[in-house]
């Protein structure tokens, strides 16, 4: 069956997650990032906002992913009111194929897919060490909204950042 392809970038391509991919988006996890989560986690994010957990495959090997959920809560770009928002929960691509704009067509694909679910904001954590994704959050036009300190297990803080979305 054709896979749901929702973005190219070179020979790379940006593809719903299935269940059959869910360990090796696992494995990208726990060898890039400190922050590491059960099978469950993933399925159920998978079952239930399937459209917005997407992964970049290069020749059938899957080399980064970006799993995002919908919430409603405060906004975080308007001083008062709720919003619709997209929370990208984490994102990760394989060190081998960094810089190459694979982050970027991840971040953008979700911002579209979550547009979709009518959300109008985008938001995320990032730890303040993590120079690399924070650039590329802010090229992509998210800005720093608030600090949580003390976020991660390690003690490490963490910025959220958010955006505003369109369709
Ligand atoms: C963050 C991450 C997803 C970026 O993926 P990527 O495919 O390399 O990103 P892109 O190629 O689209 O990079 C886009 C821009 O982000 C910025 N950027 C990304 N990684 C960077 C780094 N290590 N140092 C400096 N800038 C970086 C740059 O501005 C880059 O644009 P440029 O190439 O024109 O300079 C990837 O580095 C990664 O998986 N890191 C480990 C996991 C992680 O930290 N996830 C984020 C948790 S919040």
């Amino acid at each position: 069956m054709q896979k749901a392809v929702v973005a190219k970038v070179g020979d790379y391509t940006v593809r719903r997650c299935e269940p059959g991919d869910v360990p090796v988006v696992m494995n990208i996890n726990m060898t890039t990032l400190p922050e590491h989560y059960t099978d469950s986690f993933y399925y159920d994010i998978l079952r239930e906002f399937p459209e917005m957990f997407l992964v970049a495959e290069l020749g059938g090997e899957v080399v980064g992913y970006v799993m995002n959920r919908i919430e409603y809560g405060f906004s975080y770009l308007r001083r008062l009111g709720l919003a619709r928002r997209g929370h990208i929960v984490s994102i990760a691509v394989k060190d081998e194929h960094r810089g190459k704009g694979i982050g970027t067509a991840l971040v953008l694909a979700s911002h579209e897919e979550v547009a979709r679910k009518s959300a109008t904001e985008c938001y995320l954590e990032v730890r303040v060490s993590n120079e690399g994704a924070i650039r590329l959050y802010e090229k992509l036009g998210y800005r720093k909204t608030g600090t949580l300190e003390a976020y991660y297990r390690d003690g490490e803080a963490a910025f959220v950042m958010a955006t505003r979305i369109a369709r």
